[in-house]
């Protein structure tokens, strides 16, 4: 059984129920935010929060609660689930029900929504042997910047990975890489790490954010700059981050190997610096 918490009440998830007029369903108006906890701690949650109100601002609508209000919903939903167990947390606000109308409605009443999944670690395969990737065209409207829930683009693109026998999309825009269909992306290039700048072009990413820290704060050579596809195809290794997938090696690129076509020697030192993060975070000494 799973609690979810919908519109100011705590329930099973069978009982949950939104009206067919909710402009998330009609018209996918809404944000949304993905935020890992580990042993019952929120991973950067004061981040999440933060590009939660960037998102309704991005769509002109009212945040419905404050920064406190969030964080004891999401605790509960946490903690009705199991408490201490590895957990995936999704929320997301729309514009709410009203008549169908492109404009939004006079009066809104925003639907909040939390639910929680278990989050299960990466497969030691993946971590082992990588993933592989495809390029392909952004077919994205230009907020990407916004973390919307209208993710159809992003569902095709996903898609047409999976039936090239690929784990994601990489994609460009204009020559250049923006992100994955549902991850940021870097290159390492004779011991530099890079990843596209922070524009509309791409959301900017929590785990994204962390692995620059941590290789500022470690002295590691990295730089935020533009990625063209051919630095793409030339790179030494790439990297997909996400919440719930932290740093994966893409170790097949349209069919052909990434450096060697083994996992590199950077993201190795990279994704153990993420696990020494993550370990501080569930004994409460880091966010
Ligand atoms: N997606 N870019 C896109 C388009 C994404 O959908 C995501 C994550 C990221 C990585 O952002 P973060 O590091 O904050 O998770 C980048 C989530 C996990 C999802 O839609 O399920």
């Amino acid at each position: 059984m799973s609690v979810v918490y919908l519109n100011g009440d705590y329930l099973e998830e069978k009982d949950a129920c939104v009206s067919v007029l909710d402009r998330g369903f009609i018209f996918g108006d809404g944000v949304y935010e993905v935020i890992p906890a580990y042993g019952g701690h929120l991973f950067r949650l004061e981040q999440h929060l933060q590009r939660l109100s960037d998102s309704l601002t991005g769509i002109r609508l009212e945040n419905p609660l404050t920064n406190t209000e969030w964080t004891e919903i999401i605790e509960t939903v946490v903690k009705r689930n199991g408490g201490n167990s590895d957990q995936s947390i999704y929320l997301q606000v729309t514009r709410g029900a009203a008549k169908r109308d492109h404009a939004f409605p006079e009066k809104i009443y925003q639907t909040v929504f939390v639910m929680s999944s278990p989050m299960h670690a990466v497969s030691s395969e993946k971590l082992a042997n990588g993933v592989s990737a495809i390029t392909h065209e952004d077919i994205r409207w230009r907020y990407c910047h916004i973390k919307s829930i209208a993710l159809l683009p992003n569902t095709l693109m996903r898609q047409a990975a999976r039936d090239a026998g690929a784990d994601e999309a990489i994609l460009n825009r204009d020559e250049k890489i923006t992100e994955g269909a549902a991850s940021n992306v870097f290159i390492v290039k004779d011991g530099t790490i890079i990843t596209p700048p922070k524009d509309d072009c791409l959301l900017p990413g929590i785990t994204r954010d962390l692995i620059l820290e941590i290789a500022r704060d470690a002295g590691l050579s990295c730089c935020e700059t533009d990625i063209t596809q051919e630095q793409l195809h030339n790179a030494d290794e790439i990297w997909l981050s996400s919440s719930t997938k932290e740093i994966l090696p893409v170790t097949q690129l349209d069919g052909n190997p990434v450096g060697d076509g083994t996992p590199g020697k950077h993201w190795q030192d990279m994704l153990a610096r993420y696990q020494e993060h993550k370990k501080l975070l569930r004994s409460g000494d880091a966010q």
